[in-house]
């Protein structure tokens, strides 16, 4: 949550700013500022989207190569122009950006304003940079060795970065918990919250860890940690195309990022299925492969989409590796002192692999002697290199805030790791474990012609674009898909919409129906195919409209319901990635006709990186 970025070298800052801040407004977009060396050092900041801070500095003097920026996701203090970044000391020479949360910034505050300090926002950060400023003018010393001594006493996560007019010639910028990326050009450094507003400049980066200050004066880098000790930068090669990083001529992110799950599920097994020979490589997954495989118990811990994910998964490894899961939300997780015994495996599954939760489950995990492996999509991020080890879902970059190609991908790294355990442990038969390889390497052709429904679908959004509520119902592996279809539509259409197990409906939600709800069936032939063939009927008994997603050529259940939509055939476990693709379309083309900003749904985040 919170996007930064930062500049400094020879080219215009102010433009690699808002270039840069505009790629990750995914992470927060309730208010953008920018702050330039010019005559001074000024801050310019807008209460809106970047675009609004476009237009608000198009006719000032943005002359600088020396910057620093920001968009928001408020956590402390409304959005509104006082509350954005960045924010000035009292003194006004010092300027900060900063994502994350100071959580004793009230008695910092109390402090501050005992010795005069007053303050004009509402905001942890502004306390933050007084915190800092107040240390500089008590003590001897450089504003690095200040900023070293205040990230000793502050608690939360931060990535900052900080001007000062005293020094126009540098930056300063820090990070715990808070993701923080540094480009290496040519004589000129890019500090952000991800490498997407880096890559056009150089993919050249490194990747600021827990602990560390970095220092840029006179073109050069220095990296210490808070106890002064001089660290060597490791720079590494990002590999990310420009392309990946924008629309390519769809009209959303969301749509785009759809359409691209044949490829995306593709680049997941390349170099490590070959269905042909038998052969499932995991190379992210060796030093611990034996106790995977002999693992006495699995426990999933994830958030929101990646915890349906990890529902699924919990299905099939149960079914495949005969070990049982537990999937948690890693907000429960972390603060219920859970028991890890010996031989307990952790899978975390993140995306951004930045979700603060996640990261806090896991490291609680690991410090109960518990072995975590992460799925996690973005290279380099915390959650990839908390983990012992782990595979990387090798989906691109999601930009759109709803997350649909990381969860087919996700599916797709976790169907591949439980197959890859079950071959080893011999809970599966070889004919079975190669006629599942061969079933997994079909299904991005598979996904592709459900996404051939994109028409129907949308002709059944615009029917039922004005419901208030929305009821999804599934079984066994459908389970997870109907929790995800109701929150994909809920968080970009704002329509309520519940996910249940289409057995339990008549445990409760049952009494809901009737002839204005919608209910969508995820009734793809499989071994629960005749029960649920009873739960539309349940639900046809009392008027509900059903949408039914159905196998290609089933003949039953379209004589049942008000309309179908079909979709290849699969195996049981794999057909989760095949069934949501319809279900992502409807969200998408829902929220689109209700006018809503299907990329940027309201008070959301790409990143959630605070709890
Ligand atoms: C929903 C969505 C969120 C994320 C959740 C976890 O579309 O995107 O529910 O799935 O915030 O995020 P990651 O996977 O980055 O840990």
């Amino acid at each position: 949550m919170c996007g930064i970025v930062a500049y400094i070298g020879h080219q215009n800052a102010s433009e690699i700013i808002i270039k840069g801040l505009k790629r990750l407004e995914y992470r927060g977009y309730d208010s953008a500022g920018i702050a330039l060396m010019n005559d001074g050092l000024n801050v310019y900041k807008k209460k809106g989207k970047v675009s609004e801070l476009e237009e608000f500095i198009k006719d000032k003097n943005m002359k600088s190569t020396i910057g620093i920026g920001h968009t928001r996701w408020a956590t402390h203090g409304e959005p509104n122009d006082v509350n954005a970044h960045p924010h000035f000391s009292q003194s006004g020479k010092l300027a900060i950006i900063h994502n994350g949360i100071i959580e004793n910034y009230s008695a910092l505050k109390k402090d501050l304003e005992n010795k005069g300090y007053t303050f004009r926002s509402e905001t942890d950060s502004e306390v933050f940079i007084n915190f800092i400023e107040d240390i500089f003018n008590n003590n001897e010393g450089t504003l690095e060795e200040a900023v070293r001594l205040a990230l000793t006493k502050v608690v939360g996560a931060y990535a900052i970065v900080i001007m000062s007019s005293d020094h126009p010639d540098q930056l300063i910028a820090a990070r715990k918990g808070s993701p923080m990326v540094i480009g290496v050009g040519k004589d000129e450094f890019f500090l952000a919250s991800d490498a997407t507003p880096i890559v056009e400049y150089t993919n050249e980066v490194i990747y600021v860890n827990d602990y560390e200050i970095a220092l840029i004066k006179d073109g050069e880098l220095t990296i210490r940690d808070t106890k002064d000790v001089k660290m060597t930068p490791y720079i590494q090669k990002v590999d990310m195309e420009l392309e990946a990083i924008e629309k390519g001529g769809f009209e959303h992110f969301m749509l785009k990022e759809i359409f691209e799950q044949p490829k995306s599920i593709k680049d997941c097994f390349r170099g490590r299925l070959i269905a042909n020979d038998g052969k499932l490589v995991l190379g992210g997954i060796r030093e611990y492969a034996n106790a995977l495989t002999n693992a006495n118990r699995i426990v999933i811990v994830a958030c929101g989409t990646s915890w349906h994910a990890g529902l699924v998964a919990e299905y099939i490894f149960e079914e495949f590796c005969r070990i049982p899961v537990e999937v948690e939300y890693a907000s429960e997780f972390r603060y219920r002192n859970p028991i890890i015994s010996e031989g307990d495996i952790v899978i975390a599954i993140s995306q951004s692999g930045e979700t603060a939760d996640t990261l806090a489950a896991m490291e609680l995990a690991k410090s109960k002697g518990a072995i975590v492996l992460g799925v996690c999509n973005v290279v380099g991020s915390s959650i990839s290199r908390v983990s012992h080890e782990g595979v990387y879902t090798h989906a691109g970059p999601e930009i759109g805030v709803a997350s649909t190609k990381a969860f087919t991908a996700q599916l797709t790294v976790l169907t591949m790791i439980a197959l890859r355990v079950a071959h080893r442990k011999g809970t599966m038969a070889e004919q079975r474990y190669r006629s599942l390889l061969a079933e997994l390497e079909t299904i991005p052709a598979k996904v592709e012609k459900a996404l051939k429904t994109d028409d129907q679908v949308k002709k059944i959004a615009e029917l039922f674009k004005d419901a208030r509520n929305f009821l999804y119902l599934g079984r066994g592996y459908n389970f997870p898909v109907a929790l995800e279809g109701a929150l994909k539509l809920k968080e970009i259409s704002y329509i309520h919409a519940e996910g249940y197990p289409a057995a339990e409906m008549k445990h409760g939600p049952i009494a809901l129906i009737d002839e204005e709800m919608p209910v969508v069936v995820i009734a793809t032939r499989d071994s629960s195919y005749d029960k649920i063939v009873s739960n539309i009927q349940e639900v046809k008994a009392r008027k509900g409209k059903v949408i039914a997603i159905v196998s290609e050529g089933d003949s039953l259940i379209p004589t049942m319901v008000d309309f179908t939509i079909e979709v290849p055939g699969t195996h049981d476990a794999l057909m989760p990635m095949v069934a949501t693709i319809p279900l992502q379309l409807l969200s998408y083309h829902i929220a689109v006709m209700r006018g809503c900003n299907v990329d940027q749904p309201r008070n959301l985040a790409k990143s959630v990186t605070v709890e």
